[in-house]
């Protein structure tokens, strides 16, 4: 897993991109698209698997749907995994590994958990028993939003995002902490703060304790009722990932870890998931 990008660029290049243009995506960067995949990895320590769509596996998909949310797409990739714990961060995490990368070359996604037709998506994609949380289209971004797709940004409010004082806290819950407090890995929340959510709920929360970083879940009562998993912690993953691609770009060391779970008194709601440790 090679990153020979600005990760601040590519977070903020990144967006949704719900229309496509027809161009399809040269086999050449094809190519290294699927030898970047094949180099991914997590910190979870779980197998995420990738499947392919491409233009002439879409030939007589007439069923192959997304509810009109994705206009022009000719390519999607789908992950799967086996249902256990952390193996829906670890989707999370590489996926976004991998639409990061693609943001960088110019290349448009769109993380998908709920718009898509699963069962046709997961016959086009041979997918077998294991759990198909999420696809994404990937393609060159067409210039405009199409209107279905700007109808829903603004119901979901996509282009806000949380304050600091919602999101970062300082030994409890009570306390929020500040970007001066954070230091040198002011950065890396503001990395996290700016990522995508499903509907852009945005339930990562980071307690700072005893120099150790906690990331908690705030679980929003009743969003993950229509899947047979909780959907939220796909946001963990992608929270994980924009952490540590920012401490790495730092040159600061340390680790994930789901042993180190602190002492602090809980508001409602709220899961812990795992910590980040410097070295
Ligand atoms: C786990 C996950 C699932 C998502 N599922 C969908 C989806 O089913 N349909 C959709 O149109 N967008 C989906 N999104 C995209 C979010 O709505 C989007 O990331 C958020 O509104 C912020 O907008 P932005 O990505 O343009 O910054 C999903 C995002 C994530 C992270």
């Amino acid at each position: 897993m090679k990153m020979n990008f600005s990760i601040e660029e590519a977070v903020k290049k990144r967006y949704s991109v719900r229309n496509y243009l027809e161009q399809p995506i040269e086999e050449e960067i094809k190519a290294a698209v699927e030898s970047f995949i094949a180099s991914l990895s997590n910190p979870f320590g779980k197998k995420v698997n990738f499947h392919y769509l491409d233009p002439s596996g879409m030939e007589n998909q007439q069923k192959l749907g997304t509810y009109g949310v994705i206009k022009g797409a000719k390519q999607y990739i789908g992950t799967t995994i086996k249902l256990e714990p952390l193996a829906l961060e670890a989707l999370g995490y590489e996926m976004e590994v991998l639409i990061l990368y693609l943001a960088n070359k110019g290349i448009g996604t769109c993380w998908l958990g709920g718009t898509f037709n699963r069962k046709a998506f997961a016959n086009a994609m041979k997918v077998g028993e294991e759990l198909f949380p999420i696809i994404t289209p990937y393609g060159y971004p067409a210039e405009k939003k199409h209107l279905k797709e700007r109808a829903m940004r603004k119901m979901i409010n996509a282009d806000q995002r949380k304050d600091w004082k919602e999101l970062f806290f300082d030994t409890d819950f009570q306390t929020p902490l500040t970007k001066e407090a954070a230091g040198d890995l002011a950065f890396s929340l503001e990395m996290v703060r700016l990522g995508p959510s499903a509907s852009n709920k945005q339930p990562w929360r980071i307690l700072r304790k005893d120099n150790r970083w906690h990331f908690y879940e705030y679980k929003e009562p009743g969003y993950s009722k229509s899947f047979p998993y909780d959907i939220q912690r796909v946001d963990m993953g992608i929270a994980a990932a924009h952490f540590e691609l920012a401490v790495k770009e730092l040159g600061i060391d340390g680790e994930f870890d789901t042993a180190s779970k602190p002492e602090v008194e809980l508001p409602k709601h709220m899961e812990y998931c795992f910590s980040w440790i410097q070295a």
